[in-house]
């Protein structure tokens, strides 16, 4: 695995060394830091899931059989493992490619009653309550439809997972200030402690490897914010329980 990230520094350092057109390095140092970064990242996030391909397929060749019931098993192990790299590599493409937004008006309220209506199967597996307060006469915002529902998905499923014993999510639009308005999520999971808060926008950091998430959920939901101008903001709820993830966005 050492090899991969070798093999993808070196890449990366080669190709960042190619003069653009103004005869500047297409990358930056600080650019070139922040590929090779993520290259490590990806190199050891792929090596868990590898190491068990390559065994089970050794175990195979070695004669696991079905007689003894356990070439399914290892089956499913490399079945499982795959499936993480393809989640891993197909996140790492969206992330890096999130392509042109296709901007218009946008209801806020109808949008998130929409992203809820998508979860519902999720919420209701959760036994969650949700808790609606919908600011009325709310302006519309400039915003990609897909891209919008993409990130209330990604807060709103956080919300959700960390909720393993049932709970509330409070979810709440309004005005924020000048030319400003917001949607709040709020649920009553554990919360995160200091050292979490810290790194939830560190690509591939996750508490959550047991459930089969790879860490990409909240750099995608900045990256989504930024590119509509707006500003998103996740922390403990004071003085109780679970986390408050806010974005706040400008309307024309
Ligand atoms: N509402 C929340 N409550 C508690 N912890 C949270 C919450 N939202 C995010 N986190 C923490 O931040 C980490 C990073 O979140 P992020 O959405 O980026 O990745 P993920 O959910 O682990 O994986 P995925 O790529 O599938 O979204 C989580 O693993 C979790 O530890
Ligand atoms: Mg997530």
């Amino acid at each position: 695995m050492k090899a991969i990230s070798k093999m993808c520094s070196a890449f990366i350092s080669r190709f960042a060394c190619r003069q653009g057109a103004a005869g500047r390095p297409l990358f930056g140092p600080a650019e070139t830091g922040a590929i090779g970064k993520l290259a490590d990242g990806l190199a050891h996030e792929i090596r868990n899931p590898l190491a068990i391909i390559i065994q089970g397929l050794e175990c195979l060749k070695e004669g696991a059989g079905p007689a003894d019931g356990s070439a399914k098993t290892i089956i499913k192990y490399i079945e499982d493992a795959a499936g993480r790299i393809d989640r891993i590599t197909k996140g790492l493409v969206d992330f890096s490619h999130p392509g042109t937004p296709e901007m218009s008006p946008q209801d806020l309220n109808a949008a998130v009653r929409e992203a809820l209506s998508l979860m519902k199967p999720q919420l209701e597996q959760g036994h969650i309550e949700i808790r609606e307060d919908f600011q009325g006469g709310l302006p519309q915002i400039s915003a990609d439809k897909n891209k919008l529902q993409q990130l209330l998905a990604i807060l709103i499923l956080n919300a959700i997972q960390s909720m393993t014993a049932g709970g509330i999510l409070a979810i709440k639009t309004c005005f924020s200030g000048r030319r400003r308005i917001a949607v709040q999520i709020e649920d009553s999971g554990k919360g995160m402690p200091p050292e979490v808060l810290n790194r939830i926008f560190n690509p591939f950091f996750t508490t959550k490897r047991d459930k089969g998430c790879i860490g990409l959920g909240l750099c995608m939901a900045r990256n989504i914010v930024a590119m509509h101008g707006g500003v998103l903001e996740i922390g403990n709820r004071p003085g109780t329980a679970g986390v408050r993830a806010a974005v706040i966005f400008r309307w024309p």
